[in-house]
């Protein structure tokens, strides 16, 4: 029966332990341009006893960007910013991959090159949603400007650029944003994908412009070190698709061929991705549906509490946990977990934005 604290291999790395922490946007990067720094650097350091880290979602192009301070991998100085976290978490024996973004139609012309609409497979709007204009005010989403079909190789060549930058930083491996109703998600499912051409309709061709990416991507990462998140039956951002097994089924299976080296998928209970705490209990369990289907590591995620993680490991349910809210108020978590020791409450008032406070401030043992 495997624990928390087995070691794992993923893809190309042994990691030390199944604790993960999750990508947490937590728009804290320098201003103007979006740049990790020395305060990001001290936050990812104090969390390297992680099995491993995954960054915060991370803008590969400036359309990628959909929410003010999010950290980008698209100019020199952001891969320069990068370069200070992953030795800062390396020096402290850690191990890192950086989430790879682009937000689609859920973002506002103030973040985009010229003020420009934002993008997305259909100009469909996600109905009560919402995101933060440059200057934080809060914004409902606008309709979308549907992406022309030669358009989608310029993005797939940011995606490229983003992997090779997230390379160059000295990341350890990149994971796909492919979940929560961003552009890899609004291809992926027919709620927000009425196209018609080869990228629309069929599972197979709503799957195509997603796994373009993703073949892009493991050609400058190697398939042992690049994974992907979905969100199965996730509703945050206004997602739905009418055949959420065949269209993951499918999916996966193409995984499968490529050999990822994980699969982080998100449990739909966890309704309101960073949202909110709600847990929907009747929501369909994906560790139950697709676990068996994957056949690389299956990384879960979504509202666990360390019981639950435990069982979740020892039962096979998944092979490592991620863990979000825990993580940003714990930073010795795996620590904790081990010695059953009491964890500090989050604040979600300090999530977004603002300084040290909430953010490097949180006790260890
Ligand atoms: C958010 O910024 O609210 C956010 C970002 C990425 C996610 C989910 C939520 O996957």
């Amino acid at each position: 029966m495997a624990t928390l604290f087995d070691s794992l291999k993923v893809g190309d790395i042994t990691i030390p332990n199944r604790i993960i922490m999750a990508p947490l946007t937590r728009m804290r990067s320098k201003q103007p341009g979006n740049i990790p720094h020395e305060l990001n650097a001290t936050y990812y350091a104090q969390r390297a006893t992680a099995g491993f880290i995954l960054t915060e979602a991370t803008q590969i192009s400036q359309q990628g960007q959909g929410y003010p301070g999010t950290p980008g991998i698209h100019s020199k100085e952001q891969v320069d910013g990068w370069k200070k976290v992953t030795t800062a978490v390396h020096d402290k024996g850690g191990i890192i991959g950086l989430q790879l973004w682009h937000v689609g139609r859920i973002s506002h012309p103030s973040h985009q090159p010229n003020g420009a609409l934002p993008v997305a497979p259909s100009a469909i709007a996600a109905k009560n949603s919402g995101t933060y204009t440059a200057d934080w005010k809060p914004t409902p989403i606008l309709v979308p400007r549907a992406l022309e079909t030669k358009e989608l190789s310029l993005i797939i060549e940011d995606y490229k650029k983003g992997a090779k930058n997230a390379k160059d930083a000295g990341f350890d491996f990149v994971e796909l944003h492919m979940a929560n109703g961003y552009l890899l998600d609004e291809f992926l499912q027919d709620g927000s994908n009425k196209r018609e051409d080869n990228y629309g309709g069929s599972i197979e061709n709503r799957a195509r412009f997603p796994l373009e990416v993703l073949d892009a991507v493991i050609g400058i990462f190697g398939k042992g070190r690049v994974g992907v998140r979905i969100s199965p039956y996730g509703t945050f951002n206004d997602m739905q698709d009418s055949d959420p097994i065949k269209l993951f089924s499918y999916v996966i299976d193409e995984f499968n061929k490529r050999q990822i080296a994980f699969l982080d998928c998100i449990e739909p209970r966890a309704t309101s991705a960073g949202g909110g705490d709600d847990i929907n209990a009747n929501a369909p369990s994906t560790s139950e549906l697709f676990r068996k289907k994957f056949k690389g590591v299956f990384i879960s995620a979504g509202g666990y509490n360390v019981e639950e993680a435990r069982k979740a490991v020892q039962n096979n349910k998944a092979d490592a946990i991620s863990f979000g809210r825990i993580f940003i108020a714990n930073p010795d978590l795996p620590k904790r977990i081990q010695t059953n020791a009491s964890l500090n409450p989050y604040n979600r008032a300090t999530f977004y934005g603002g300084d040290h406070k909430g953010y490097t401030d949180y006790p260890t043992l």
